[in-house]
């Protein structure tokens, strides 16, 4: 009987974990409001003075499919990020903990404008957040 239960206990949390991970690219909106947010963050981070000095060789709109395909996986949703590791593709970059911040700032902003619910912008923080170690240097 007990087995049984376990079983079934284990069977529910299985069940629901795949719930909660569409459930957030829901609440971001979709696909559509991902990439629109996504597009007005990768713009005020090439605006920004605090950001813009970071992004003088890079290709916007590279850039921005990148990260539309990243928070569309990360969020559960049905795309598949193919760029280099946070790692990797921040390390020569000598970016400082300011500058994270302005970034975390910048997304903030854009979810705002999209009007992404404040739990669901926190959400998607909570998972970016532990990316921070791979990306700041200083
Ligand atoms: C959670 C925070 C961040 C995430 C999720 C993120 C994500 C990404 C992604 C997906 C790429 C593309 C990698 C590739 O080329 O394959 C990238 C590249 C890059 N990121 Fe970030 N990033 C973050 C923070 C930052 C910050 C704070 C800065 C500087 C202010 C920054 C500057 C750059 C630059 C300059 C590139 C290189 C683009 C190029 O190839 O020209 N990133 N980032």
């Amino acid at each position: 009987m007990r087995t049984i239960k376990t079983l079934a206990l284990g069977l529910m949390v299985a069940l629901t974990q795949p719930a909660i991970a569409d459930s957030l690219f829901e609440e971001l909106g979709g696909l559509d409001s991902i990439t629109r947010f996504t597009n007005r963050l990768v713009d005020l981070t090439f605006e920004d003075p605090r950001t813009a000095h970071q992004f003088k060789q890079t290709k916007k709109d590279r850039l921005a499919k990148l990260l539309v395909d990243q928070i569309c996986e990360l969020s559960g949703g049905p795309c598949k990020y193919k760029g280099v590791n946070m790692r990797k593709s921040h390390v020569k970059l000598d970016i400082t903990e300011a500058e994270f911040n302005a970034l975390v700032e910048q997304l903030q902003q854009a979810m705002d404008e999209e009007g992404v619910p404040f739990h669901s912008q926190n959400k998607l923080l909570a998972i970016l957040a532990p990316m921070k170690r791979d990306i700041v240097e200083r």
